[in-house]
């Protein structure tokens, strides 16, 4: 398994956004705004693939000088529990210590919460909505 960053705009990005909309709207009723995905361009999106096949992905969003937003992490159904997001989370955490960030910040669905509380990810605050469903606050300091 290979993890690359792909530019915005893209036809690999394209492949991202639609991975993205398989795994994280579509089962909700959801879908991504034109302006959501405009706004996207200063974002860092990283993808995961074997061989040619795309199988998760995951998006880096400048928060402030010390930190960086982890959103949308997505892997295919089929890839799930094959060790993509190990790969796509560690390399997350590298690129943002190599530009010099300190800290990742995250909203969690609750069902992913395990997946990063075993990456060292911590929960702060209460159960909170977001896209319908529960979610927690987590982060990391690097
Ligand atoms: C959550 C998600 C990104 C994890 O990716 P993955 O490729 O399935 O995870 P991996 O195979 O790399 O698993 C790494 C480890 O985390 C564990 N793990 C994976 N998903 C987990 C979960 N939801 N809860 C608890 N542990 C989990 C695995 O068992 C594995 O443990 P191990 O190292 O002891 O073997 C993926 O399941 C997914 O896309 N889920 C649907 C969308 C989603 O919830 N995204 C997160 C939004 S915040």
């Amino acid at each position: 398994m290979t993890v690359r960053s792909v530019p915005h705009g893209t036809s690999d990005y394209e492949a991202a956004v639609r991975l993205r909309r398989a795994v994280l709207r579509t089962p909700l009723g959801l879908d991504f705004t034109p302006e959501e995905l405009a706004r996207e361009a200063a974002d860092t999106h990283l993808t995961a693939w074997s061989g040619d096949q795309l199988v998760g992905t995951v998006v880096m969003t400048r928060y402030s000088d010390a930190t960086v937003k982890l959103r949308q992490m997505a892997v295919s159904d089929e890839t799930r529990g094959t060790g993509a997001g190990a790969a796509l989370l560690s390399a997350f955490e590298d690129l943002a210590r190599a530009r010099g960030f300190s800290e990742i910040v995250l909203a969690a669905r609750q069902t992913a919460q395990g997946f990063y509380a075993r990456h060292g990810y911590a929960t702060d605050g209460a159960v909170f909505e977001e896209v319908t469903i529960p979610h927690v606050r987590m982060w990391k300091t690097l």
